[in-house]
């Protein structure tokens, strides 16, 4: 996710939405990024984000997190990065005209999706539910109810219909099984990448 996307990470001011404690933020800076913002809803972990920062001795400069619900911030704030990093949370869910939306208007000429999909050549969505409770699931929002959000694993063409209504087009799927070929067995971890049920894309932007 980040190794191959050195050539558009250097240099960069990027937007890592739903960026937990820090992990791909802090990584981006690692590969050359400029800048670091990070959007996540829940405040413990806007709290450790902030305390690994600075018991790593990143300059106070290059970050800023943030929290509170994407979808209100991308509509309330105006951001103006080269590179959105949006990682594991397509998958939690339907709220993709907005998201899509936000990430235009933040302006990147890149941007990053690793998502869990559902497995199928049509442009369709598999509709499942998050507790909004569990950490790493959809936070509470406008739209959840009784502590579940609707959430969905789109089908990668899914993905393209929809990028593309919002001026992006998929540059290149990463090749997992090639990567993971040179690596030992037991990174179990990561096998559903191995299976083509989870995918990273990296999105160009066309209008800007
Ligand atoms: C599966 S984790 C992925 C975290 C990280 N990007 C990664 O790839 O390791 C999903 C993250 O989305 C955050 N999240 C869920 N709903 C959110 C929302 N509406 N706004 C901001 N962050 C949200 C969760 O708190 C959690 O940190």
């Amino acid at each position: 996710m980040i190794e191959s996307n050195r050539d558009i990470l250097a240099g960069a001011r990027v937007l890592d939405l739903a960026s937990h404690d820090g992990r791909w933020s802090f990584a981006a800076l690692k590969a050359g990024a400029k800048h670091v913002t990070g959007v996540e809803a829940r405040g413990e972990l806007v709290d450790n984000a902030n305390k690994l920062f600075a018991q790593y001795g990143v300059p106070d400069e290059d970050y800023d997190f943030v929290q509170g619900d994407m979808f209100q911030i991308l509509q309330e704030r105006k951001f103006d990065v080269d590179v959105v990093l949006c990682l594991g949370f397509i998958y939690h869910t339907l709220r993709y005209g907005e998201l899509f939306r936000g990430i235009m208007d933040a302006g990147p000429k890149y941007c990053i999706l690793d998502t869990k999909v559902h497995q199928s050549d049509e442009p369709v969505i598999r509709v499942l539910t998050n507790k909004t409770g569990v950490q790493g699931h959809a936070a509470k929002d406008d739209l959840s109810e009784g502590g579940l959000a609707l959430a969905g694993y789109p089908t990668v063409s899914a993905l393209a219909v929809m990028l593309d209504v919002y001026g992006f087009e998929i540059e290149e799927q990463f090749d997992w099984n090639a990567l993971l070929a040179t690596l030992p067995k037991r990174l179990r971890a990561v096998r559903g990448y191995a299976k083509g049920q989870r995918v990273t894309l990296r999105c160009r932007s066309l209008r800007s």
